[in-house]
């Protein structure tokens, strides 16, 4: 079963050698919590408001999807007001909910839907038909839900019967995804009973603060050395709330690479969110000597939020462990850039869930660097990359394969190479950071 989709010609892009960045940038709101804060504005009876939220297309696609399923959305100067319906009212949709290329709406929203008597099918672009959902199916399925149509072993397009009375389960998520968990916390909002996650890795945490900030009663507790135990009281009434959406660190991360690698550049980019499930990054360009000032330290809308001041640096290979990936899971395309420029090697590792991105990144990224001259090597699921200490040829074609990450970040290191740098198409920008080009033009990043 398979619906014709209406695929854009590609538009190529090509990122210039840039003299130094330099300036400010406040990166856009964080894609998980704008997913997030529509789906709690469904679920809430009354008006939440969204401070910040990120206008990309994944996200709109959600608001669609709320809107079809009885929530009314509509834009307050920057404010964007939903009304909610609900849990346990959601309206049954009428058509198709066509999530584009986002696999957090998608995910989540199977888990929202699976939660009530509802029937919908969701579908998406070719990249997220290629994606596996069975991980999200699976648990649904133990919670009464059933799966009327999949295509290729739980692909999208995906029809799911929801149930009015999920069951209460304790399951133990086989991979650390905040999307596995979160579609079951969602689904458990409808339960009878106490919902219960297990993490044996952490992943963002945002869905079970988001759940005591809407006023459910939930309970975060350690598991083992690195997980957690996620503990939900179904059917609570959750109050409408105003939620204020920090800047991206996934989209930070973009401008924080390029000026660490543009020689002379020092660049400030403002309000990001350094929760510290969503910080590998950072974290990691400091050991490589990044030069990255935290300045401000400050908590907007619940999250720790600070000003990076970045300075070009010198950096130097490093091995990233495997236990680190949790935390920076969408941010190793834009590291293997700065890997490409540092001293010596850096060895990624632990990279398997890479593959089951928006592309296989680990591959994509592997064959953009060798586009651009650079050395790398894929062993078993880790990525290895030799520095050309300051200086990579660039020149050549990085195909994103419809991938966002793939497009900023090859974009980034045609900044610094010898080179321009192509990337195939830049359509998919737009999902998750529309004013990319701009606001690296702002900074003095050069596009043609
Ligand atoms: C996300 C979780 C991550 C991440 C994605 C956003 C979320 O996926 O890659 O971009 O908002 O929950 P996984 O949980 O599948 O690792």
């Amino acid at each position: 079963m398979t619906s014709p989709q209406i695929i854009p010609v590609p538009a190529a892009l090509r990122a210039e050698p840039a003299g130094p960045l330099r300036g400010r940038l406040r990166p856009p709101g964080d894609k998980s919590i704008s997913h997030r804060s529509l789906i709690f504005g469904l679920l809430s009876i009354g008006e939440t408001r969204v401070d910040g939220l990120l206008e990309g297309d994944d996200v709109l696609r959600t608001a669609a999807a709320a809107e079809a399923l009885g929530a009314t959305i509509t834009r307050d100067g920057a404010s964007w007001l939903v009304r909610g319906v609900g849990i346990g009212s959601l309206l049954a949709p009428r058509g198709t909910l066509d999530f584009g290329n986002a696999g957090t709406g998608s995910r989540l929203m199977l888990g929202v839907v699976g939660g009530h008597p509802i029937k919908a099918r969701f579908d998406g672009d070719a990249s997220l038909r290629k994606r596996p959902m069975r991980r999200i199916l699976d648990p649904l399925a133990l919670m009464g839900v059933k799966v009327l149509e999949q295509a290729d072993g739980g692909r999208c397009p995906i029809v799911i019967q929801g149930t009015a009375e999920p069951v209460p389960i304790e399951y133990k998520t086989p991979v650390a995804s905040a999307q596995i968990k979160s579609a079951i916390l969602f689904a458990g909002l409808n339960s009878p009973g106490r919902t219960v996650v297990i993490e044996t890795e952490a992943s963002r945490d945002h869905t079970e603060k988001m759940l005591a900030f809407f006023g459910a009663s939930v309970k975060v507790e350690p598991f083992g050395d690195a997980g957690r135990k996620i503990s939900l009281e179904g059917r609570p009434e959750l109050h409408p709330a105003h939620v204020v959406v920090p800047a991206d660190p996934s989209s930070a991360a973009f401008a924080i690479v390029a000026a660490l690698i543009v020689p002379g550049s020092e660049v400030v980019v403002e309000g990001v969110m350094m929760n510290p499930l969503r910080i590998g990054l950072i974290t990691t360009l400091l050991e490589m000597g990044a030069s990255i000032e935290i300045l401000d330290r400050r908590i907007e809308g619940g999250e720790d939020v600070a000003d990076l001041r970045v300075t070009a640096s010198a950096l130097r290979g490093v091995d990233v462990p495997a236990a680190r990936a949790p935390s920076m899971i969408d941010e190793y395309p834009i590291l293997a850039v700065a890997a490409a420029f540092a001293t010596g090697t850096t060895r990624m590792r632990g990279l398997h869930e890479l593959r089951v991105k928006e592309s296989d990144r680990l591959v994509a990224v592997a064959d953009g660097l060798a586009q651009a001259g650079v050395d790398r090597a894929i062993e078993g699921d880790d990525l290895l990359v030799e520095g050309g200490a300051g200086e990579v040829r660039g020149g050549g074609l990085a195909v994103t394969h419809l991938d966002h990450r793939i497009a900023m970040s090859f974009l980034c290191l045609g900044l610094a190479a010898r080179n321009a740098m192509a990337i195939d198409d830049e359509h998919m920008i737009a999902t998750s950071y529309p004013r990319f080009k701009a606001d690296m033009a702002r900074l003095g990043a050069r596009f043609s």
